[in-house]
């Protein structure tokens, strides 16, 4: 079974672009030999990153990043079934917000696959627009 698994969490300490660069490495190896892909967002220190794959390796990728002292307050937003996956050719895509509300709400519209639901889009949304 295929899942889409959003989570949000924060940095523990602001992160270099090398040290981001570092997670794009690993995780696109990773995640591209496990068929795994999907979206890792993240402004100063918030974080947002949609996973999709066979259910059983989303939920085991995700036990990792909930352990990985690199960020805390890892929240579990959504986690649904799907019949595919709406980022198939991204392992890794990791994009950096810009400061302003109006810009990243635009560069998250940009980034999302139009056959995501309608729930997980305003999920993203509502973080774009510092809402949390
Ligand atoms: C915010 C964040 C996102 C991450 N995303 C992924 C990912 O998509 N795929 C992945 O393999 N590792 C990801 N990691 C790294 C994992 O937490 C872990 O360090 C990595 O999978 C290596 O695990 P291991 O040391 O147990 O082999 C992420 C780490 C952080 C802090």
């Amino acid at each position: 079974m295929i899942v889409q698994l959003l989570y949000t969490s924060r940095a523990t300490a602001a992160m270099t672009d090398v040290e981001w660069r570092r997670i794009e490495e690993i995780s696109s190896v990773h995640n591209a030999l496990n068929s795994i892909t999907g979206l890792l967002v993240f402004d100063d220190r918030r974080i947002m990153q949609l996973l999709e794959g066979r259910d059983d390796r989303i939920d085991l990728l995700f036990g990792r990043i909930e352990h990985d002292r690199r960020n805390c307050e890892v929240v579990l937003r959504y986690r649904q079934s799907v019949a595919f996956a709406s980022y198939g050719e991204w392992a890794m895509r990791l994009c950096r917000m810009p400061d302003d509300g109006m810009d990243a709400n635009e560069t998250l519209e940009r980034l999302m696959a139009p056959s995501l639901s309608p729930q997980l889009r305003n999920l993203m949304l509502s973080w774009g627009g510092k809402a949390s």
